[in-house]
């Protein structure tokens, strides 16, 4: 395993190769848009990572680390639409700067050229490749729909909420682990215990994301701050806020959710200190480590070298202190 900034660097080369223009214009400059956009880039760098330490060349793992990239860019594309958000890396969201159907039709495209890279691994890579992107992106489908479900329910639980991210962003960490070890060719064992490695990382990963759309830097976040609030999006923040309040935080939280305001700056203002006061925002950095420690136990079980071990656990430790 080397530094995570040469997988970085590896990977953003072999996608900037990848972007061209092309015609319709209209179809793909949206899509070259997003994709440059940067981003951390977290998802191809585990799959890259992942086939270095079960001895295989990180080169070898290229294609499927782009596709794992195109399909969360995507993911991003369609979400921000659902999510009604502005901004997305610190510029316009597709829909935004361009219209609606655009970022229909180029995230369908998206979606489609994912599938595609792995076309370029022999057959049976080609068959477990494309067998695990199927089911995840059906679960990623699924979680989002949850996720939308949940805005207009008033008695979301914390396991459904879990179940929920899970699906939305979890189980693609995993995958893009595992296919990092199939390529490689890593046992079926050492696959799967590397699946949910991503899998615990990546619920920590969306709790601090949750954690981050109320409590991040609008500064450098990238984001809307408090978009979450404004869309009424049951987050573990706001569930446990509703179970350590009193009743009368409870219910006057309860109401916030249960409107459409336009005074975002007010509501969010009032739901933020109610996270802070009610000790759900702390709860939320306890689960954030909780999960993540989780992910670190997994790795008993991994037959790779204890160096590389504490590789992964240097870059797990590393994402949970990140504040974009
Ligand atoms: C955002 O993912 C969507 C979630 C699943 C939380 P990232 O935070 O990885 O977004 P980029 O790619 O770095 O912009
Ligand atoms: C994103 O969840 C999950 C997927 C894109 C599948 P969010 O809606 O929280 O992601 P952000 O915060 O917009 O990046
Ligand atoms: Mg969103
Ligand atoms: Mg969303
Ligand atoms: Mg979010």
């Amino acid at each position: 395993m080397q530094q995570v900034s040469i997988y970085q660097e590896a990977f953003v080369s072999y996608l900037n190769n990848f972007i061209k223009p092309r015609e319709p214009e209209s179809l793909y400059n949206p899509i070259n848009y997003i994709l440059k956009l940067g981003g951390k880039r977290l998802r191809p760098v585990l799959t890259l990572m992942t086939a270095e330490i079960f001895n295989c060349d990180y080169k070898k793992a290229l294609d499927a680390a782009l596709s794992i990239e195109v399909f969360h860019n995507f993911s991003l594309v369609h979400d921000d639409i659902m999510d009604d958000a502005p901004l997305r890396r610190g510029e316009e969201t597709v829909h935004e700067k361009w219209d609606l159907n655009t970022g229909i039709l180029s995230g369908d495209a998206m979606l489609i050229m994912a599938y595609q890279l792995f076309e370029n691994y022999s057959p049976d890579v080609f068959q477990a490749l494309a067998r695990l992107f199927s089911k995840t992106a059906l679960e990623v489908c699924e979680g989002q729909q949850f996720d939308v479900d949940f805005e207009t329910r008033d008695n979301v639980t914390i396991p459904e909420y879990l179940k929920m991210i899970e699906y939305k962003t979890a189980v693609l960490v995993g995958a893009a682990m595992k296919m990092g070890a199939i390529v490689a060719q890593a046992t079926k064992e050492d696959q799967d215990i590397i699946y949910e490695f991503g899998k615990n990382l990546g619920i920590a990963f969306q709790l601090q994301d949750d954690y981050l759309d109320v409590f991040g830097d609008p500064k450098t976040f990238g984001k809307q701050v408090g978009g979450d609030i404004i869309e009424n999006k049951k987050t573990y923040l706001y569930l446990k806020a509703v179970e350590f309040s009193e009743a009368d935080k409870k219910t006057e939280l309860q109401h916030l959710y249960s409107l459409n305001t336009t005074d975002h700056s007010e509501k969010i203002k009032t739901a933020k200190q109610i996270f802070v006061s009610s000790g759900s925002a702390e709860a939320t950095k306890k689960a954030i480590e909780a999960y993540t420690n989780k992910a670190f136990t997994v790795l008993d079980h991994l037959n790779v070298c204890e160096k590389n071990k504490l590789g992964l656990i240097a870059f797990g430790k590393q994402l949970m202190g990140r504040n974009v």
